[in-house]
């Protein structure tokens, strides 16, 4: 475990150098302010709260809100910490009543409140982290800012008695489930981690891959990444990693990559093959990994055994209802709830 250990923060190093880019570690603690609360939320079952977390560097200053959805019960509850593309709860990528149902509390929080999702690095948590001063090659992208946000949501959660820290999973959907990915790597208070159809620069392995490729991503949203990721437009073979360490970097902890057959741009074959070439370590520390027949994957495979949990749904690219009732289902089996 000591060598993995090692070995892992040298993989983080990177993953963040050489693609999302390092966040300054001056920005460490944000203060946190409930704003409302409406405990009679989804028929009285579930308290909704909203929560403005404030943070300052210098006399730079910046806040996001996010949300809190927690059971109305006694006990404690497993929960995910939700990187969404809007705030609006329910939404078309959050069936909360259901998740609630099934005994999971949720918070979640809109990723453009964080900072905006384009080159613009003078707004949110990228202007108090540049100022307005140019960024250098290794430092973060939009994709590392929220997933710093992600970290900062999990920080309010250790606030709360109604939540049991063990059982706290990072999900996010497409650029958002790339987000996830790296927040579980970087994060180890995370018992697991979900991508949601992440693709390229996500679960995908680049090598080999179809669809997306490094030049397409980084023409179109340069901003998601450190400027040295560009080092490798048609150049996936000298890349000094593949994205399989990004899924690995979560073990000994659990890791969910979920695909869809007609999201041909995020190429589910490549992200299932990350998922066996991530195997490897769960192997090597003893653990079962992920537990799949030796072929490619097809519609309505649900591999749930090992520490790596998988499925490949029919449809588009999309967080689903259907997706979600998987991450449950393997949840928990592993948390035992
Ligand atoms: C684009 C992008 C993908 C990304 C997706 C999304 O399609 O090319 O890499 O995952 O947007 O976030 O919806």
């Amino acid at each position: 475990m000591d060598k993995w250990d090692k070995r892992r923060s040298e993989i983080l190093t990177l993953l963040c150098r050489e693609e999302y880019g390092f966040i300054p570690s001056t920005l460490t603690s944000l203060r946190f302010e409930l704003v409302a609360e409406d405990k009679q939320f989804c028929a009285g079952k579930v308290t909704l709260s909203k929560v403005l977390a404030a943070g300052q560097l210098g006399d730079r200053s910046f806040s996001f809100p996010f949300y809190t959805s927690i059971p109305n019960g006694k006990q404690k509850y497993p929960f995910f910490v939700f990187i969404n593309f809007k705030d609006a709860i329910p939404d078309a990528y959050f069936p909360v009543e259901e998740i609630c149902d099934n005994g999971f509390a949720v918070l979640s929080f809109c990723y453009q409140d964080v900072t905006s999702d384009d080159n613009d690095f003078t707004n949110g948590l990228a202007g108090v982290i540049f100022g307005g001063s140019e960024r250098k090659a290794d430092e973060c992208g939009k994709i590392a800012m929220w997933s710093w946000a992600a970290s900062r949501v999990m920080d309010y959660a250790e606030t709360l008695s109604s939540l049991d820290l063990t059982k706290a999973v990072v999900v996010g959907h497409s650029r958002l489930g790339k987000a996830a990915l790296l927040t579980g790597a970087l994060d180890p208070r995370f018992a697991c981690t979900i991508s949601n159809e992440s693709g390229c620069s996500g679960a995908a392995v680049s090598r080999g891959k179809t669809g997306e490729k490094i030049k397409d991503i980084c023409n179109r949203f340069p901003h998601w990444f450190c400027a040295n990721y560009s080092k490798y437009m048609d150049k996936e073979h000298d890349l000094p990693f593949d994205q399989h360490f990004l899924v690995a970097a979560a073990a000994p902890r659990l890791a969910y990559v979920a695909s869809a057959k007609k999201d041909t741009w995020a190429d589910p074959d490549s992200e299932y093959l990350s998922c066996v070439a991530a195997s490897e370590v769960y192997g090597k520390l003893g653990l079962a990994g992920f537990v799949h027949p030796d072929r490619l994957p097809e519609v309505g495979d649900v591999f749930h055994e090992g520490d790596i949990g998988y499925h490949l749904r029919d449809g588009l690219h999309y967080l689903s209802r259907e997706d979600w009732l998987y991450f449950i289902r393997f949840l928990k089996r592993k948390f035992q709830v």
